[in-house]
């Protein structure tokens, strides 16, 4: 019986698995019900007793050697087959798939390279804020009616943690950490509990720009904006600055910007005026400063705050709000060409 064992044995070394079915043969010759480790292991029985540890390890030799072989053959079997998973390394490229910029992002980048021309650095921070960095810092204290402007999201049903309602709240921790001369931008994501339609959304993006220095004054701030409205609108933009109220900023007041009745979603966007509110903005109000730990007797500041979304609207002719949202490639592919 060890030689018929030790036959085996080569015979299992030298069988060569070139594909599923030898494999699925070989199993079955020696592993199968009638295959031949059960006859063998039935013979075992009547092996006389001193050759039985002989035999037996003979035995559980040649069992192991055919369980190696169908475990490599498993192993290069599926190596070959992932090679070959139609994976065609000479086809051509597809130029078409490349991907592009999201409309938000290109509105975004052209405002805050406008800004940096004129010596603005960005400033970033959290979106999930304190009621001290949103609220109270920005002379909105607790109760304030002012609060209801901005609907809040709070997490946890926690007052104190909330989502940022506007970036704000970025500007405030800027002035904490650094002294004036200040001239920064916050661009991000804000949140507001409003509901979804095809003019607003509880998501959405600002850019807020802050500027505190010595001799600040409202004339500063508009020639920063009208600045910005010819580098972004074309030389021929108009603004018109209308009284407004912000808890922060005293005076206070809303930038329209005229963009002209020439299509449809003119009407639309400008509710039939032309005109269009891209933002608000006003000089610092002294509790701010003091809030934030600098001297309001000798420095003064604007800030200004716009929406990114109905910029991006008007620029592209998007007619509603929740295409920017909806990440649809239809949408986005139109946005190849742009820089
Ligand atoms: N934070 C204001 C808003 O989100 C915008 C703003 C910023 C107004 C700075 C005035 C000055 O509505």
């Amino acid at each position: 019986m060890l030689d018929k064992v030790k036959v085996l044995l080569h015979e299992v070394s030298s069988y060569s698995i070139k594909n599923s079915e030898d494999q699925e043969q070989l199993r079955i010759r020696y592993l199968g019900k009638k295959g031949i480790m059960n006859d063998l292991f039935a013979a075992f029985k009547e092996v006389p007793n001193d050759q039985k540890k002989a035999v037996g390890q003979a035995l559980n030799q040649l069992k192991q050697a055919i369980q190696d072989k169908l475990d490599q053959a498993k192993f290069g079997l599926s190596e070959s087959t992932q090679q070959f998973s139609g994976l065609d390394l000479s086809r051509p490229l597809n130029e078409d798939q490349f991907g592009s910029r999201h409309p938000l992002s290109l509105v975004r980048n052209e405002i805050v390279d406008i800004f940096k021309r004129i010596g603005f650095k960005i400033s970033k921070g959290p979106e999930i804020e304190d009621d001290w960095h949103n609220f109270t810092a920005l002379n909105l204290p607790e109760e304030h009616p002012a609060r209801d402007m901005q609907d809040t999201f709070f997490i946890q049903q926690n007052p104190d943690v909330l989502l940022r309602t506007h970036t704000s709240s970025v500007q405030v921790r800027f002035m904490q950490n650094n002294k004036p001369p200040i001239r920064i931008l916050s661009p991000g994501r804000v949140f507001r509990n409003e509901a979804i339609s095809y003019r607003s959304h509880c998501i959405f993006h600002q850019i807020e720009g802050l500027y505190i220095d010595t001799d600040v004054s409202f004339s500063d701030l508009k020639q920063t904006l009208i600045y910005f409205a010819k580098e972004m609108f074309g030389d021929k933009a108009e603004i018109r600055l209308r009284p407004s109220y912000f808890p922060f900023t005293e005076p206070s007041a809303e930038v329209d910007v005229y963009w002209g009745l020439n299509s449809e979603s003119d009407y639309k966007i400008t509710k039939g005026t032309g005109w269009l509110e891209i933002m608000g903005c006003g000089m610092v109000d002294p509790n701010v400063l003091k809030n934030c730990g600098i001297d309001a007797d000798i420095y003064t500041g604007f800030a200004f705050g716009m929406g990114i979304e109905r910029i991006a609207m008007l620029k592209y002719q998007i007619k509603d709000l929740r295409l920017f949202f909806e990440n649809d490639v239809r949408f986005l592919d139109q946005f190849k060409s742009a820089f």
